[in-house]
């Protein structure tokens, strides 16, 4: 009997090298060598580029976009400024080269269209929504699916003070910019998770968009000269919520880069007819935590309540990315359905709220 051969790692292209890259995808992708090399690296900051040769030695290092798809990577990780997600998805996609992209990925039906028509290269296309991939998130999904048709999905992201503040996420950009397009992704994402991408009827009750137009810098995001975590001036929403029924369940959506209330929250409630499960804490990397405990709470009726506490900080979302990238792996391998309908759903949802917005 012969001995199966080892599958050789995809050969991965990064086209955009910042904050993401750097401080997520970086220590993932050294726990994931069996899986990933990274052949090429592309930024248009020579300071970006220059830290991603550094980090990736062997990588060719492409001084355009258009050297990037010379290249011709197995797969790349899209982390440019969100307004070029699309362009650079659908060249990637069109050139047979299988696409993580960072969230967020489309805004609506025609986005959503235009990448499904380019991945008819047969090339994967995966969403970059790290926060499905958390193992609090993941026991708050299976616990989800205990409870029957579900009735009400309350999701919130809110931060005290946490504006990103590299220069793009400022700018207002045609519907990739702004809280919703950050924060609400995630949970769209979610709710997508939560109903197993159905969304056959959407009716949106009520959306409100709102900007103080200046406010304090995410304190973990800042690096380097580039930015400050003081008082920034922006044109982009930071707040954003939402109340909308998808085939009679009930969404209500809340995210802020700026809340009133103290410390910053997440908080996901799935009701059904058989019970509720809740996860509170918080996502990402602010330490300026509104809850102390991190957990996932299922009640199902009639039976006691089961907690299960989770570690705080910053490791989750971390070890997310590792997760995320492992998919996005299997997805190039072995085809990627879920994802597909994960965009569809995200592309329905967020086009709906985005008329309702206009
Ligand atoms: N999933 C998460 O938890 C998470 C966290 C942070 C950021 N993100 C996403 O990652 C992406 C990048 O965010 P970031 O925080 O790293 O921002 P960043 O500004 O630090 O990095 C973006 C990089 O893209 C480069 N760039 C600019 N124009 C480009 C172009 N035309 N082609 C290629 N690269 C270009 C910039 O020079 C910069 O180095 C965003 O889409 C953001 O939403 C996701």
């Amino acid at each position: 009997m012969t001995a199966p051969l080892r599958q050789e790692p995809l050969r991965l292209g990064l086209c955009g090298c910042g904050w993401v890259i750097r401080h997520c995808y970086q220590p993932a992708l050294a726990e994931l060598s069996a899986l990933f090399e990274v052949v090429a690296v592309f930024d248009p900051d020579p300071a970006a580029l220059q830290r991603a040769a550094h980090a990736w030695p062997a990588a060719r290092r492409c001084d355009s976009f258009e050297e990037l798809l010379a290249a011709h990577p197995d797969a790349a990780v899209i982390a440019s400024p969100n307004a070029c997600h699309l362009d650079h998805a659908t060249a990637l996609l069109a050139a047979g080269i299988s696409c993580l992209v960072e969230k967020p990925v489309v805004r609506d039906t025609a986005d959503a269209a235009l990448l499904q028509a380019a991945a008819q290269s047969g090339a994967a296309l995966v969403s970059g929504v790290a926060c499905r991939f958390r193992d609090d998130t993941r026991l708050w999904l299976d616990q989800v699916a205990l409870l029957g048709p579900l009735t009400e999905l309350d999701l919130v992201w809110s931060r005290e003070h946490g504006v990103p503040s590299a220069p793009w996420h400022l700018r207002r950009a045609d519907g990739w910019t702004g809280v919703f397009a950050d924060l609400g992704y995630h949970l769209l994402d979610l709710a997508g998770a939560a109903l197993r991408w159905r969304a056959e009827r959407i009716d949106v009750a009520m959306v409100q968009r709102a900007s103080q137009r200046r406010g304090a810098g995410a304190s973990w995001y800042v690096e380097g000269s580039k930015v400050r975590a003081g008082s920034l001036a922006y044109d982009t929403d930071d707040r954003f919520g939402a109340t909308l029924a998808v085939d009679g369940c009930r969404i209500g959506l809340r995210v802020a880069w700026i809340d009133s209330a103290r410390g910053d929250l997440v908080r996901l409630e799935a009701r059904g007819a058989r019970g509720e499960a809740v996860l509170s804490g918080l996502f990402g990397f602010s330490d300026n935590r509104r809850e102390r405990d991190q957990q996932v709470v299922l009640r199902l009726h009639g039976r006691d309540k089961i907690r299960t506490t989770f570690e705080t900080g910053p490791e989750l979302q971390l070890c997310a990315f590792a997760t995320l990238l492992r998919h996005f792996h299997r997805c190039v391998r072995a085809g990627a359905d879920e994802e597909a309908a994960a965009l569809r759903f995200a592309a329905a949802l967020g086009g709906a709220l985005r008329e309702a917005a206009a």
